[in-house]
């Protein structure tokens, strides 16, 4: 566990007494958070890696496991175990509490059974893992129903929460900037080894790595995938094929829990076919055409609608879709294939406090559309200096949607079906960055990777 706190940055403990003071001005009442603790596989000592629940890191800074905190006026306490002598023999010396303590800032530490004194009138997050939601339901002597649904004082915390992780402070952006770094070179060693492998497996393993090597993991399960239509792929087993194209969506998280969330989409002879680059370089035009335009007070909304025009409107010259532009993606054509929204949060987790429904995606008073083209949209609210988000526009060829008998019905008259056949060598393009807003406009954090189809070509191929 990293307790010093390298140069030139804010401290841990100056940034988590902010946080709190910032809490303290939007609730009243104390509030406890707990970190949760591993799952078993098929014994007690066996477990799957352990993940703080974010809430609990964004104030207590530190992936303790099985400890809490209680917050009351800008004052923490910290409740968590010493270890045993058996977890000392299997587990060696940890971090000590009063350790743990000083580099938090905490005012007191104890164990952590005393919390279940301390819980009157308490709000909390119930944490997704089951054990310790029952705890935490147990100690305060109430049901925790799922985060997506909060009694009234657990949801007031939660809004006040959502504003404070929605505009990410210095530190935040520190860490996030160190995932993105190390995203970029897992990326970059995804593609260096493409020529040589024979498996999806093998590429992931490649980019895994560089993310292992830097003492970071995953900030999700990594999609590496000749599959790319399958939105959340999960598979490795294919066989790479002269003419695929790899679609590698992966991203690093750093220690203490900031994510990075990157996609690129690579032919596997480093050569893109002239179909292939064709809509290679239409996605890149709609990425590029929302990183243009992402700036505080713009609609994150019309960003993907900005990207549905792009996609449409590169179609129809492709003459794949009929048409004009803004009867297409009115009539939601574009989502044939562009099904996904351009993005989402991005913060201590990948779809940043999705854990709490879309609280912290969608402004007070909006709701998740009807329509087919922004159903899926995660993010609508006005972008605000100092949020983080994902731009992440794509093109694929969905079976589920392309076969479907009442869509080729509606979209008869839309879509080319013959010129379409034409493009058969490419299955799934996504091409996303993470953009951090500034008072004047966007920065990618991503930007050290390329995105040029030349530039790709180049790094896969290596010339
Ligand atoms: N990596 C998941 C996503 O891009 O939303
Ligand atoms: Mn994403
Ligand atoms: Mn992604």
């Amino acid at each position: 566990m990293q307790l010093s706190n390298p140069p030139g940055r804010p401290t841990l403990a100056d940034t988590l007494r902010q946080r709190r003071q910032r809490l303290a001005e939007r609730v009243q009442f104390p509030v406890a958070l707990w970190s949760g603790r591993s799952a078993s596989r098929n014994f007690p000592a066996n477990v799957h890696p352990f993940r703080a629940s974010s809430h609990f890191l964004y104030f207590a800074g530190l992936p303790i496991a099985n400890a809490a905190v209680r917050l009351e006026a800008g004052r923490l306490e910290l409740f968590m175990d010493a270890a045993t002598a058996a977890d000392r023999l299997w587990h060696g010396e940890a971090t000590g509490r009063d350790q743990v303590a000083a580099a938090i800032g905490a005012a007191a530490a104890y164990p952590l059974s005393h919390l279940a004194d301390r819980l009157d009138g308490a709000a909390t997050i119930p944490v997704m893992e089951t054990a310790t939601r029952q705890q935490q339901a147990a100690w305060l002597k109430r049901e925790l129903p799922a985060a997506k649904a909060l009694q009234a004082i657990d949801q007031q915390l939660a809004s006040a929460i959502v504003e404070l992780r929605l505009i990410h402070d210095e530190l935040a952006i520190a860490e996030m900037r160190r995932a993105a770094a190390v995203t970029v070179k897992a990326h970059r060693a995804g593609m260096q080894a493409t020529l040589g492998t024979t498996t999806e497996a093998e590429i992931r393993a490649a980019m895994e790595a560089v993310i292992t090597a830097h003492n970071m993991s995953t900030a999700y399960s990594s999609i590496v995938t000749v599959q790319g239509e399958v939105l959340h792929n999960n598979a490795y087993d294919h066989a790479i094929q002269p003419g695929d194209l790899l679609l590698a969506d992966v991203g690093a998280e750093t220690e203490s829990g900031w994510a990075s969330d990157v996609t690129r989409s690579w032919p596997a002879t480093g050569r893109f076919s002239p179909t292939q680059r064709d809509i290679y370089d239409l996605v890149l035009a709609a990425h590029d055409a929302c990183i243009q335009a992402a700036q505080p007070g713009i609609e994150y909304r019309d960003l993907h609608l900005t990207a549905a025009q792009v996609l449409a409107a590169g179609l129809v010259d492709l003459d794949i879709l009929r048409g004009t532009v803004e009867q297409l993606v009115e009539q939601d054509a574009h989502a044939l294939f562009f099904p996904h929204g351009i993005g989402h949060l991005l913060g201590l987790d990948v779809h940043d406090m999705e854990d709490l429904g879309d609280l912290a995606g969608y402004a007070a008073g909006r709701s998740r559309s009807e329509r087919f083209g922004l159903g899926y949209l995660r993010l609508d609210r006005p972008l605000q200096a100092g949020m983080v988000v994902t731009i992440e526009p794509g093109f694929y060829q969905v079976p589920a949607l392309l076969h479907d008998p009442e869509r080729r019905r509606q979209y008869q008259d839309q879509v080319n079906w013959e010129r379409l056949a034409q493009f058969a060598d490419l299955r799934g393009i996504r091409i996303e960055d993470d953009v951090l807003i500034t008072p004047t406009g966007a920065e990618i954090l991503t930007q050290d990777l390329p995105t040029a189809a030349d530039q790709i070509e180049a790094l896969v191929s290596g010339d």
